[in-house]
């Protein structure tokens, strides 16, 4: 049976921290669908399209992984896709809260989903998509937080 997960997110951009979580958990799963959550109430910076095409760019053509997207409920993608489990990654304590909610509530759409946590890597435990536009925007150099794809897209918000 080939274990498959899917990796839910805004990735407004995709970051290092995503990498690095996505890479870790490819040695555990066949496959690995990232699914960017297509939410416009959280008002993107950058589109849908835009995002996945980033997502692309950034895991050069890795065959265990797909990218796709979503308008609904993300158990629904995983149970309409046959995946075994959702990955999320912690970044700290103040992570804990927030997923232990969703989990919950995601369990309660379909307890045979399992989530599946990975702690984030020391170097990329203050990264979020939000604080590096913010440091983009503030002219700080954020070449080492992101892969170059989104690098060379973040430079057009300046
Ligand atoms: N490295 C760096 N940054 C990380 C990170 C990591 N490993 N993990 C999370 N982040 C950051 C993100 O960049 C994002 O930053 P921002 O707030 O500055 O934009 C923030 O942490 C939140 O991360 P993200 O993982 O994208 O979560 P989210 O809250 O945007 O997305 C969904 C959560 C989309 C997975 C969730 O809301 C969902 O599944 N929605 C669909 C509806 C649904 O099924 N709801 C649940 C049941 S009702």
């Amino acid at each position: 049976m080939k274990l498959i997960a899917i990796y839910p997110g805004s990735f407004d951009p995709i970051t290092n921290g995503h990498v690095d979580i996505l890479n870790r958990a490819l040695r555990l799963f066949d496959k690995i669908i990232v699914l960017v959550a297509d939410n416009p109430a959280k008002k993107p910076t950058f589109s849908v399209e835009e995002r996945k095409a980033m997502i692309w760019e950034s895991l050069e053509d890795n065959p265990k992984v797909e990218v796709d997207s979503t308008t609904g409920l993300t158990v629904h993608y995983a149970e309409k896709v046959g995946a075994h489990a959702l990955i999320r990654g912690l970044r700290a304590a103040t992570d804990f809260e927030y997923e232990f909610q969703m989990n919950s509530a995601n369990q309660f759409i379909n307890a045979n989903i399992e989530s599946v946590f990975f702690m984030a890597k020391h170097d990329f435990m203050f990264i979020s998509s939000s604080t590096i536009k913010e440091m983009v925007i503030g002219g700080v150099d954020v070449s080492s937080l992101v892969p170059g794809p989104v690098l060379k897209r973040l430079k057009t918000l300046k």
